[in-house]
């Protein structure tokens, strides 16, 4: 394992139920919409106007706003959601990642970030992990997002290693595909039936640790 590809929101720290409190609150201001728990899952990994998208055709809105309607409505999700996020310290870095990310390093492998999010850095800089990271992959540069493996592969490339040399690290069924399409390793967080394409999967990141990666490297890379 040279290197380690990490997704961020729901892996690094909690942003994932920001995400989606932002899209509840959108969806009911905007749509009168309640958008039921189990949607979390569905907009976990994929970008901010797929996350829209998604909404609208759960509540048989699609073809009911432009263009220019939905660019407005995914800002004004980001403006909830950066209102949130604006209060992230250091405390709440997930438990056993902070640890990881050390021995990781310590062991000499490489570390990215490989989000979907355009918050990402923000995020890094807020949790005091800016320069943590050796690379922060951009989504705004990548062709296609998850499922497809582009920002893993960015990431990959951004530390100069092969991607079958990587564990790439995901909460999200859209991330983990992303993974196994790279050619990587997938280690995941989450739950064990819904994450199933992983390689392994933990309940919590409190699991992570450097001798589980090496050792799910050792056993299923290529
Ligand atoms: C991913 C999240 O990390 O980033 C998604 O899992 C989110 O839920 C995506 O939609 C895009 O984030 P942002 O911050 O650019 O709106
Ligand atoms: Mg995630």
């Amino acid at each position: 394992m040279q290197a380690a590809v990490f997704d961020l929101d729901g892996v690094v720290t909690d942003t994932a139920k920001f995400h989606f409190q932002a899209w509840s609150k959108l969806a009911k201001e905007e749509f009168n919409l309640d958008l039921p728990a189990s949607f979390e899952t569905n907009l976990k990994g994929i970008s901010r106007t797929e996350s829209l998208e998604a909404i609208l055709k759960f509540g048989d809105l699609l073809d009911k706003y432009s263009k220019e309607e939905v660019q407005n409505l995914a800002n004004k999700k980001n403006d909830y959601y950066v209102e949130a996020i604006s209060k992230l310290t250091k405390e709440d870095i997930l438990p056993g990642i902070s640890k990881l990310l050390t021995d990781l390093k310590a062991n000499g492998v490489k570390l990215a970030v490989a989000s979907a999010s355009k918050n990402a850095p923000f995020i890094l800089e807020k949790l005091g992990l800016a320069h943590v990271f050796d690379a922060v992959a951009d989504p705004a540069k990548v062709k296609a997002g998850k499922p497809a493996p582009d920002i893993f592969l960015a990431g990959a490339k951004a530390v100069g290693v092969a991607p079958n040399q990587c564990v790439g690290v995901e909460d999200a069924v859209a991330g983990v595909s992303a993974i196994k399409a790279a050619d990587m390793v997938a280690v995941a967080v989450g739950d064990k039936n819904e994450l199933r394409q992983a390689d392994c999967v933990v309940p919590t990141t409190r699991n992570f640790t450097y001798q589980l990666f090496s050792d799910v490297f050792d056993r299923y890379h290529k």
